[in-house]
């Protein structure tokens, strides 16, 4: 199959990947089986990955800054870890058993991630989030779950609560409403959950007091990516905490996707103490993976010493030697050295980004840190998920801008993070901001 790079390519030039939607779409409701698939108008069918960049089942070749979601550190097809899967696909794919690949999977997160003492893996970010809020519930016999408005946690019915609230539905900025997050979600569940605003840290003190007596919980993703990848204020994160200890309440640190802010994980960088750390994503080097981390008394309620555990905790997937071997090799290649490098490229990328925006003085700012990104169409980069809502007429910027960064042959991911990999350079980054400067100055573009 040829390849056609950024410069030759059309977007008339996907007539595989519009088969494939059509006949995908009689046998999958909406025809992809994530809700987050791009499909403006239908998906790019990936054929395959190398490094940086992605190639459609067309021949078109993207740079990818979307990594599944954060998940490719490494970027595509990363020779470590294809050679420790290759390796483990021989010996077998899944045991009853434990492995040896599991002990040292979890030696290398306890090493690293200060608040890690004990790991138990599960195969997603929402298992882990689910087993963290249980383990909470265990440990306190307490319901509720107090967490931030937008944040995005995965799939677990009181970690979606308030995900995607909207001015007409999310309530007075002092009581956000728990806005279900599908039609039939129960009662019982958006009940139990209490929504906290990021960077207020007067009103989560006040909400976290007001229903301590039914609060297991804190979750919190430190620099949550779909609600804006927001930056935590200084005093914003110790407030949590304080109150929560204050009760007896624990705290939940969701780092599935930003633990990939430095060596030591997202909490680590930004001061925050959990109890628990819900992992995935980088661990599994581009396999299914999720882990519940924590200090050794919190991960105590998984411990039944032989017996029944206070939370019992299964899965026939659980601690797949593939995703632990994978997810190894993967972790041991990010060094030191590499979350520095990837930093600098970050840092790099931002600095200029904010200089087009200022040399064209566009309606646009540019919020994250270390490795990742994110484009808003608002002068003001945005402080919690209130600001970062999108309007119709700034989603539709967006869309515009997603839609002419695909055109030069590179992946934006819509209204979440962008992400760089140690597959990229300078080069990436060059193509990213010669692209970006091309749409602001492309007067068919109304952004
Ligand atoms: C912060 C956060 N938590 C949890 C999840 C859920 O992880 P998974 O998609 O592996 O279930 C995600 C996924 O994007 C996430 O970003």
């Amino acid at each position: 199959m040829s390849i056609r790079t950024p410069a030759t390519q059309q977007a008339s030039l996907t007539k595989i990947s519009e088969g494939l939607f059509q006949r995908a779409r009689l046998v999958i409701p909406d025809g992809v089986n994530r809700a987050t698939v791009d499909r403006d108008p239908f998906p790019d069918y990936a054929g395959w990955g190398r490094g940086a960049y992605l190639y459609d089942v067309d021949g078109n070749r993207y740079l990818d800054l979307n990594n599944n979601f954060t998940t490719l550190i490494h970027g595509h097809a990363f020779e470590p870890v294809v050679e420790a899967a290759r390796r483990m696909l021989k010996d077998g794919t899944c045991f009853s058993n434990p492995t040896l690949h599991e002990i040292n999977l979890a030696e290398l997160l306890c090493e690293r991630i200060p608040a890690v003492e004990q790991v138990r893996f599960v195969n997603t970010g929402t298992e882990a989030v689910m087993f963290a809020i249980k383990a909470a519930r265990a440990a306190t016999s307490r319901p509720a779950v107090a967490k931030l408005e937008g944040a995005y946690h995965g799939a677990y019915d009181w970690a979606e609560v308030g995900q995607t609230g909207t001015p007409a539905d999310w309530g007075m900025p002092e009581a956000p409403a728990a806005v279900p997050n599908y039609t039939g979600q129960p009662r019982s569940v958006t009940d139990d959950v209490v929504l906290l605003r990021f960077n207020d840290a007067e009103g989560a003190r006040r909400r976290i007091s007001d229903n301590h007596d039914r609060l297991a919980c804190i979750l919190i993703d430190p620099v949550p990516s779909r609600a804006g990848l927001l930056v935590p204020d200084q005093g914003f994160l110790a407030a949590i905490v304080e109150t929560a200890r204050q009760y007896g309440i624990l705290v939940i640190a969701d780092e599935v996707l930003n633990l990939r802010q430095s060596y030591h994980g997202a909490s680590a960088r930004f001061g925050l103490s959990p109890d628990l750390i819900c992992m995935g994503k980088i661990i599994g080097g581009g396999f299914p993976i999720g882990a519940i981390g924590g200090t050794r008394a919190a991960m105590s309620v998984f411990n039944g010493r032989g017996g029944r555990p206070l939370l019992p905790q299964a899965g026939t997937f659980s601690a797949n030697p593939i995703s632990m071997v994978a997810g190894h090799a993967s972790m041991t290649a990010m060094t030191r050295e590499q979350f520095d490098r990837l930093e600098r490229l970050g840092d790099h990328l931002r600095a200029r980004l904010q200089e087009l925006i200022s040399k064209y003085e566009a309606p646009f700012s540019v919020t994250g840190s270390s490795s990742l990104f994110r484009l808003h169409p608002k002068i003001e980069a945005p402080r919690e998920y209130r600001d970062a809502y999108l309007t119709k007429s700034e989603a539709n910027a967006m869309r515009q801008l997603g839609r002419f960064f695909k055109q030069h042959g590179i992946i934006l991911p819509f209204a979440a993070a962008a992400s760089l990999s140690t597959a990229m350079g300078d080069t990436e980054i060059e193509l990213v901001l010669e692209t970006f400067e091309h749409a602001l100055a492309c007067e068919e573009l109304s952004l």
